[in-house]
């Protein structure tokens, strides 16, 4: 079957998935954020899509969700079984089956982060919410928070999955879009302690302590059925993981010069990877190379790790290093390289350009 569409929305540490069907072009936003909108539907009509479901996988607390303003009509707003706020919705139960055209998925309850805590996992792809994160797991000092359960939850939902399943979690700090339970199973502190306990320990945490005044106040507005909501918004916590932690990774970049001799001497197209989406490869691109969007680079892994050496390259050079930071952390076998200045310094060289002309 093909790979779904997928759209990674990365903003102020929360992030929020567009995912799709490649059959049907039936679309689902999860975790979609307010002050957003315009993003989504951007990219809902680009990838000719049609918006059909809405889920959030929990009562979100550090940020404003869209999903009232997101699912109406026919659009349908999915959460948990365990949720309690005023918004019509349909919920998810343990084990229950979701569809999006012809992409199956199933609600895994992950309690812990917050009682309502739910995570997607189908097809190749778990999105974990606040429950596991990359390098750690979520937060779990608000009230109703229970880092033991959350622990506990994540181990036996989540870690028995197959080790190339990809994660998208509901937040990530890191520069880092996504992971793969293989790569948190090797690397996240928050899973190496022998027990829910000893994290629950190390935690240190008072239940209820994460419940400042602007938490309140969002967690409030993400309850009602029709919240006035603003259209500028801030988040209400600065930083929703906890129990873990990552070192800040380094990316080698090239010079264009350095990336024009390496393209010059390429065996072929599969060592350099257009991580732009498929809009901006057709408005312009280098001429025999591979498209393959930052948010899709998981569902390209295989082909990802046999292409050493891998040189990545975007618009101007800033999504190419969070592509190879991506990569680096999910163990690609050699260095991947980012091109610092991406085609728009490529294009001021006058190195060739096919399609078009860059704006
Ligand atoms: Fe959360």
């Amino acid at each position: 079957m093909a790979t779904p569409i997928l759209k990674i929305f990365s903003h102020q540490g929360c992030q929020s998935y567009l995912l799709g069907c490649r059959d049907t072009q039936e679309a689902a936003l999860i975790d979609p954020k307010v002050g957003m909108e315009e993003m989504y539907h951007y990219f809902l009509q680009a990838f000719g899509l049609q918006l059909k479901a809405v889920v959030d996988t929990h009562t979100h607390a550090d940020h404003l969700s869209a999903s009232s303003r997101l699912a109406t009509g026919d659009v349908a707003l999915y959460m948990s079984t365990k949720t309690h706020v005023e918004r019509e919705r349909l919920s998810l139960a343990h084990g229950q089956a979701w569809r999006l055209g012809s992409l199956a998925l199933e609600a895994h309850l992950v309690p812990g982060h917050t009682e309502d805590s739910l995570a997607l996992v189908g097809e190749g792809m778990a999105f974990t919410g606040d429950s596991l994160l990359i390098g750690s797991l979520g937060r779990a000092d608000f009230h109703g928070s229970k880092p033991e359960q959350l622990w506990e939850s994540v181990q036996r939902e989540l870690m028995p999955l197959p080790k190339d399943t990809l994660v998208f979690p509901g937040h990530s700090y890191q520069d880092i879009l996504f992971s793969t339970i293989g790569a948190e199973q090797e690397q996240n502190p928050a899973l190496a302690f022998a027990d829910a306990k000893s994290y629950a320990a190390s935690l240190n945490i008072v239940e209820g302590a994460g419940n400042t005044p602007a938490v309140d106040q969002m967690l409030a507005l993400n309850q009602e059925a029709n919240p006035q909501l603003p259209d500028v918004v801030t988040n209400a916590a600065a930083c929703c993981a906890s129990g873990g932690g990552m070192e800040k990774q380094e990316v080698a970049e090239l010079t264009t010069e350095e990336a024009h001799q390496a393209y010059s001497a390429m065996a072929d197209a599969t060592h350099w990877v257009d991580v732009r989406d498929p809009q901006e490869w057709a408005q312009g691109h280098i001429p025999n190379t591979t498209l393959i969007s930052l948010s899709e680079l998981g569902f390209h892994l295989k082909q990802l790790r046999q292409a050493d050496p891998l040189y990545l390259c975007c618009r101007s050079g800033v999504r190419s290093v969070t592509a190879a930071k991506t990569l680096q952390r999910l163990g690609i076998q050699a260095t991947p390289y980012s091109v610092a200045g991406g085609i728009l310094g490529w294009q001021a060289h006058g190195f060739p350009i096919e399609g078009g002309v860059l704006a």
